[in-house]
């Protein structure tokens, strides 16, 4: 199988899961990226099952609209059953560097209002310790150049500004800017999120530590594996 036909078949196993476990006429929380978007292919078979579903980006919310699904404001919601959303690397314990797609903010609002976080990836975002992909925060752009000196001066990490193909900064979808730390090996998920959470111009770190996964359905060229996390670290927010 390729990696794209690994994704695929994660997608399809998600939406079987979610179809399985979630009752009818219930609003799904959907992520953001290219495993998420066969979730949402997979999940439209049975559209009508749902009543519609909470969007972690504009582009999630074309496709899920491509699909004909109903898109709500969170705020229009009394709870949220469950959150499907991809990753870009997860550690054994649940806890994901996440925001690739520059997502993030989104993603970790929708994730902690949910009961439920599944986690859809291939194995290759399987990791002992996150840190290899370059952990995404979303800044203030007023703020971008002092919190790049502080994380050089405070941490083994080099912030880069990240960039689209024109060469201009990549801006988020709430307007900010997304400083990706390079060189980082985060023993401690959950006291590096706390610690940057503090600092004035943080908007969101790309860390899940707090907002772990409570499972996750892992693509392999055998066929999806799935995790169930002990802790939920949701009690630490
Ligand atoms: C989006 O901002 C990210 O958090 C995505 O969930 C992550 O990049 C995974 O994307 P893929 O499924 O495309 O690898």
């Amino acid at each position: 199988m390729t990696q794209e036909e690994i994704k695929k078949l994660v997608g399809q196993v998600a939406a079987d899961y979610v179809n399985t476990q979630v009752p009818e006429g219930a609003t799904i929380g959907v992520g953001t990226g290219s495993t998420v978007n066969y979730f949402i292919d997979a999940l439209s078979k049975k559209r009508d099952r749902y009543r519609g579903a909470i969007s972690s980006s504009i582009a999630t919310t074309y496709h899920l609209i491509s699909h004909k699904f109903q898109v709500f404001e969170l705020g229009s919601l009394e709870s949220l059953p469950i959150y499907v959303d991809g990753a870009d690397e997860i550690n054994p314990h649940g806890a994901m560097i996440k925001g690739g797609g520059g997502a993030l903010t989104r993603e970790k609002i929708i994730a902690a209002e949910a009961d439920i976080f599944v986690c859809i990836a291939d194995k290759s975002k399987l990791v002992p310790v996150l840190g290899k992909f370059p952990l995404p925060i979303e800044v203030i752009p007023m703020a971008r150049i002092a919190l790049a000196r502080r994380i050089t001066r405070l941490t083994t990490g080099i912030p880069m500004l990240r960039l689209m193909h024109n060469g201009k900064p990549f801006i988020t979808d709430n307007g900010n800017e997304i400083l990706d730390i390079y060189n980082l090996v985060i023993e401690d998920p959950i006291m590096l999120e706390r610690s940057l959470n503090q600092w004035p111009g943080v908007v969101t770190i790309g860390l899940f530590s707090m907002l772990s996964a409570n499972l996750c359905l892992l693509g392999t060229k055998y066929g999806v594996q799935r995790i169930d996390y002990e802790k939920n670290h949701l009690s630490l927010l």
